[in-house]
Order: C-alpha cells, then structure tokens, then sequence
C-alpha cells in the first residue's frame, strides 16, 4: 500500500466512523420519539388476556379462520386487509384471529400489537398467541380459497367454505393479494363492506385522543370540536412517491382498492385516468402543483366559508422537498390578489394547517399515520391521491363509516 493510499484509507474509515456515529445517533432519536416497548407489551397482556377469557365463554361454541395476511408494505395497506378479513368472519360466524401488525418504521421484523392501533377487528376476537390453546391440531382444517378461482368469484368461494362446520380453518394462501385488490371484484363486496365499517369501525383510544388533540390545538372542525373550522383536507402524497409512480406508469396499473369504486369515477379531477397513457398515470399520481391548485380553486372559489387547508404529507428530514412545495402551495393559496383574479368569492385561504404540527407527545410518533387519515376523514372536503391506500382507506371511511357523499371527494 503507497503512502498515499494508506492516508486514503485512514479518512475513509474515520468518514466511515462518522457516518455510523451519526446514524446511531439520529435512529436512536427516531425509535425514542415512538411508543414505548413497555406500552406494547401490556396491550399484547391485554390481547391475550381477553382472548383467554373469550374462549372459556360457556355456551359459545366458537368457530375461528386464521387468514394468509400480508406480512409488511405499510400501515393502511395492512388495515385495509385486516378490515376485509375481519368482515369476512363476521359474515361466516366465525372468531376472527387477529395478528400483530408488522411495524416498518421500528425495523422489518418487528411487530406491535392490533389494538394499540385498530380496536374494532380485535372486538370479540382472538389473538393468534392463544390459538394452539384454542384449535388443537385435530380441530384444524387447512383450506386454500384462491386457486383456479376467478377474482369475481373468491369472496362467495371463501364464504361457502368458511360457513362450513370445522371448528378451525387456517387459509393458507392470500387471498386478497395485491391484484384481486387491484381487481373490479371488490366493487361487489363493497354494499356489504360499508355497512361493516359503519357499524364496527373504530380506532384504538390513543388514536381517538390524539386526533382530538389535533383538532382542538390546529382549530379544525370534528365531532369533538364543532366549533373549529371546516377544512379542505388534502393528501399530498410526495416522498418516495415520484419513482413509485413512474413505476407504475411503466406498469399500466391503475388507482388502488376503493378509489376504483364506480361511484367515485365523478370524484376524478379531469381529464380521466387513462392507464394505458404514461403521462395520464403521472398526472393523476404524481400531479404538478398547479394542477392540486387548480382542484382547490375549482371547490373553493364558491363557498366562502371554506378557508382552512390541512395538507397531509410525508415531509421529515429525509424528504425536505415536500416542505419547500407545501410553502409555495400556500404562498400561493393566501395570496389576496391571486383569489381576486380567480373568482374566489369569501377571499384567498386563510388558514393552512399540516400533519408536521400535530401535537404529538414523546413516544406517539407511530399513530400519527392513523392521526391523518381520521383528520382527512373529518375534513369537509378531501382531495385524495387515486395510487395511496392511505387516501383509499380515508374515502372508505368517509363514504362508509360516516355515511359521506362522492361529491366531498376529488381524486387527483
Ligand atoms: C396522454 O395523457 C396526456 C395527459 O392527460 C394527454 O395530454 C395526451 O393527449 C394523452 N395521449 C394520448 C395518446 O391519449
């Protein structure tokens, strides 16, 4: 090794050391701002503890399905599933067994407990840590519902089946994969599917709290503070988004689960969605801000008493750019002049409130994601992005939860 390359080497591994340094430093500033492990673990008691007390019900001789579930990908993508799956035990009298939700944002194997999350599917169920108490080996059927079926037809296959007298059914293949999800097929299950979320549907009460907590603190209208303003909520879904798009550009893949509802196609901002069409795709995935100002003029402009904006995003440190166009979005919403020239009749926006002033306290950093989709189903009016599941689940919520119109929603 020269003398010169042995100096290289030696500021290469102290830039190596700096580096490990700073990430060490900042992951441990990131996993400290979420909940605590302690928290979980006495939710994960509880799960277990109330499971143990369900199945010695006397009188109830329960029947359970353990479903093939989606093990990763992100917080709605998981909560949409486990919402379906959950409905299709109920509509089968059977005990959902429920399973944690993998957590991302703590490491790819790591685990938190349903409920600390979503209350209403872990109602009257049982957790998967109690189901060998439960379902001995011999009480257990392994079925696969999927194969060789056509999407049109899984859901009624899989209820047949589950109406079946076994008293334990494991499914062992997924059967509300990306593409049955991506399929027209859910569009028959969603009559049955709104009446579920309107009837069962709720968030975990730290949830509930925190959301609350927003509400009163940024002065935005809910059930709980009916004095705040009514808003326009937007998602304004960037980050990693931009490549994801492009992707399926490529790909010709069109809007995702309930955002495809026929009910909804007068919700898209035109031009239509055209898949076939790259441009068409980037367009309604990843639109330039004019366009996503053009979509709040077009609802604004006439109704006056709509001047608050709370844009949802994915805006940390590791994505500054949203910021930089979030502050030109709302340069350009509250200017005076502007909203003269556009036909705004009560004046420009006011108010513009985001998902980085939630008032989270230490440690409740992982619910802020479920924060925003209850401060996006709570808006008076939501522009949703057609490719997010995080809008999907906000427009279920609205049109089946809250009993809300298409005509509130805008897809971009
Ligand atoms: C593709 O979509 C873009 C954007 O909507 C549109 O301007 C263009 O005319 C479309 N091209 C074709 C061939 O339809």
């Amino acid at each position: 090794m020269s003398r010169y390359s042995f100096h290289r080497w030696r500021s290469f591994r102290v830039l190596i050391a700096f580096l490990l340094l700073v990430s060490g430093v900042s992951s441990y500033i990131y996993l400290s701002s979420r909940p605590p492990y302690t928290h979980y673990s006495s939710v994960d008691r509880f799960e277990f503890e109330t499971s143990e007390r369900l199945s010695h019900e006397v009188g109830k001789p329960g029947k359970y399905v353990l479903f093939k579930q989606l093990r990763g990908a992100g917080f709605n993508n998981q909560a949409q599933e486990i919402l379906l799956y959950h409905h299709l035990a109920l509509l089968s009298s059977r005990i959902y067994v429920y399973q944690p939700l993998v957590w991302r944002p703590r490491g790819e194997q790591s685990y938190v407990p349903l409920s600390a999350f979503l209350r209403s599917p872990t109602e009257g169920s049982l957790t998967v840590t109690f189901f060998d108490h439960v379902c001995h080996p011999d009480d257990v059927k392994h079925v696969t519902l999927s194969q060789g079926i056509g999407y049109n037809h899984v859901w009624d296959h899989a209820l047949s089946v589950l109406n079946g007298p076994e008293k334990c059914i494991v499914v062992d293949d997924w059967i509300l994969n990306w593409n049955y999800l991506a399929s027209s097929a859910i569009h028959a299950i969603w009559p049955s599917f709104n009446k579920y979320l309107r009837e069962t549907f709720t968030w975990s009460d730290k949830i509930y709290g925190i959301a609350q907590r927003a509400s009163s603190a940024l002065n935005l209208h809910s059930g709980a503070n009916p004095t705040g303003n009514p808003y326009i909520a937007l998602h304004f879904r960037r980050g990693d988004f931009e490549g994801h798009c492009h992707v399926l550009a490529e790909r010709h893949v069109g809007f995702t689960t309930w955002a495809t509802l026929p009910l909804l196609s007068e919700s898209i901002y035109p031009p239509q969605l055209d898949s076939m069409n790259e441009t068409s795709t980037m367009e309604h995935c990843y639109p330039d801000l004019s366009r996503i100002i053009d979509m709040i003029d077009d609802y604004a402009r006439s109704r006056p008493h709509l001047r608050t904006l709370h844009i949802l995003h994915d805006g940390a440190w590791d994505h500054p750019l949203v910021y930089m166009q979030k502050y030109r979005l709302e340069r350009t919403l509250k200017d005076a002049a502007r909203a003269k020239a556009k036909g705004w009749a009560g004046g420009p926006i006011t108010t513009v409130t985001d998902s980085s002033m939630v008032p989270l306290a230490w440690g409740e950093k992982d619910w802020s994601v479920a924060v925003d989709v209850e401060l996006a189903r709570n808006a008076e009016f939501f522009i949703g992005n057609g490719y997010s599941s995080l809008s999907s689940q906000v427009v279920a919520l609205r049109l089946g939860a809250d009993g809300g119109r298409p005509e509130d929603i805008r897809f971009m």
